[in-house]
């Protein structure tokens, strides 16, 4: 039986987020530059939303570019970028014959213009597909999303739109860029850390984690397969014991 016939089907996640991390370190081992790390992560990324896909997960987010990335050289930014671009036109007719939905989440203003462009174009036209939605977290950070959202509810109260009563963990969900998105169920993070860094803080709340030390272009169906698959094994307790569920 092939690990992806171990999985139940009728058990799935609804939403995975995964912090792809490990490109550089694979990079490095095998004494190449850290920008090819990131070219073979692009085709551990199309492996992964065709695994996704294929089980029928409604979302995927992957964690692609932190707000703190910003820091890393000018290069390697322009690299990334580059990639990005170059991923979302070759990605598209695929995205389209697998009926997947693109979003993007984060301070997308900060974007080069033609990255910023090119994923507009794709999520426009993707919006009408109904599978898997995929979630690109882009010069995003859990931080400045919580910021933003205080910045947005402070401003109602003032202006007398909103009651401080009125403030319930479903209106602060709702100012959060990922409205509307479930939580994810599970989150995967490659690369051997075993950190969130900065990564849905409020979404994560009860999330699955699972580490794994396999870099990120490593990382391909058979290694989403096992992640689902221990997932499975595990008790959802949300604060209850097991006698309650
Ligand atoms: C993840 O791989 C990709 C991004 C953060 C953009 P890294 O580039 O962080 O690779 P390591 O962690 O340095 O090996
Ligand atoms: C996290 O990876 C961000 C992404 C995967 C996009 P990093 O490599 O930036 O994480 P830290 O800084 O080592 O925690
Ligand atoms: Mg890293």
């Amino acid at each position: 039986m092939s690990l992806k016939e171990k999985i139940e089907i009728n058990r799935l996640p609804k939403h995975v987020a995964i912090i792809m991390d490990g490109n550089g370190r694979w990079a490095k081992a095998q004494g190449k530059d850290r920008s090819f790390g990131h070219q073979e992560g692009v085709v551990s990324v199309r492996k992964v939303v065709e695994a996704a896909t294929s089980l029928g997960l409604e979302y995927l987010t992957l964690y692609t570019f932190s707000t703190e990335n910003w820091r890393r050289p000018e290069s390697e930014i322009q690299a990334l970028m580059g990639l990005l671009v170059k991923a979302i036109y070759q990605e598209t007719p695929d995205l389209m014959k697998n009926n997947v939905r693109l979003m993007a989440i984060g301070d997308l203003s900060r974007l080069p213009e033609d990255a910023y462009t090119s994923l507009m174009d794709c999520i426009a036209q993707t919006s009408v597909n109904t599978g898997t939605t995929v979630v690109l977290a882009l010069s995003y950070s859990s931080r400045w999303e919580i910021t933003d959202a205080v910045r947005t509810i402070a401003k109602r109260v003032m202006d007398d739109d909103l009651k401080i009563s009125e403030i319930t963990e479903g209106v602060v969900s709702e100012y959060l860029t990922t409205k509307g998105i479930p939580d994810p169920d599970l989150l995967i993070r490659t690369g051997g850390e075993q950190r969130i860094s900065n990564f849905l803080l409020w979404q994560l709340s009860y999330a699955e984690l699972y580490f794994t030390d396999k870099y990120w272009p490593e990382f391909r169906e058979e290694e989403l397969y096992s992640a689902i698959l221990d997932y499975q094994m595990r008790e959802r307790r949300f604060g209850k014991t097991s006698e309650q569920l």
